[in-house]
């Protein structure tokens, strides 16, 4: 499906500038260079992850899984997903007046450490629970109920130079992994799995799908 493929593609993105602005902050603690480039992380992760990326999710996947697929939005992954987004923006507006303050002191540079370390973190399990687990289910889930492509809003030109600052940063800043991170793929990767959602297959599988689960366990 184009759009999967688009959002997968977005994460690609997303995540690369992640890895970017880990070391602006870094370098910037350190007094190793402007606040310059503050501004441009801010439209990119504001605009381009949030207004666009997970605005897309919200507005066209998700209504579709639980119009189409019949996937509950009040409980379960879809829930977990929102929740994540809305706490993701909730460390941004704290992270935000730091990117670009000029006279950045002492407790100022560890927080900003601190922030993008926390931002970063969840930014990095969220993707890889929605690259392993969501757009895997996605696609079967609305093949099986005949929707083979979702149609959303087109990108607004403030949402596409946003993006163009993000691949400009992910040029200029290396990529720094975040050395206490924990990334992978499954539920088990999921920021929520265990606290508000009880997983994939708790939560989306029906009777028959266990029946053939435990067919194949023989
Ligand atoms: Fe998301
Ligand atoms: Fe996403």
């Amino acid at each position: 499906m184009r759009l999967l493929d688009e959002l997968r593609a977005e994460h690609d993105l997303i995540d690369r500038v992640a890895g970017s602005l880990r070391t602006f902050a870094a370098r910037r603690a350190k007094g190793e260079c402007g606040s310059g480039d503050g501004a441009a992380f801010r439209r990119f992760f504001r605009l381009w992850a949030g207004a666009w990326h997970h605005a897309r999710e919200e507005e066209t996947l998700f209504p579709a899984l639980a119009e189409k697929a019949e996937l509950s939005p009040a409980h379960g992954p879809i829930a977990a997903f929102v929740e994540q987004h809305h706490e993701m923006a909730k460390v941004l507006d704290a992270l935000d007046p730091l990117l670009d303050l000029d006279a950045l002191g002492e407790d100022d540079a560890r927080r900003l450490v601190d922030l993008a370390t926390v931002y970063t973190r969840e930014l990095g399990r969220h993707i890889d629970a929605e690259n392993s687990v969501l757009f895997p289910e996605s696609e079967l889930r609305l093949r099986q109920a005949n929707v083979l492509e979702l149609e959303g809003r087109a990108p607004a030109d403030e949402e596409l130079s946003a993006r163009s600052d993000g691949e400009r940063l992910a040029a200029a800043w290396p990529f720094t992994a975040d050395a206490g991170g924990v990334r992978g793929e499954g539920c088990i990767v999921c920021p929520s799995y265990g606290t508000t959602c009880r997983g994939v297959e708790a939560e989306w599988w029906n009777d028959s799908e266990w029946e053939e689960f435990s067919d194949h366990l023989g």
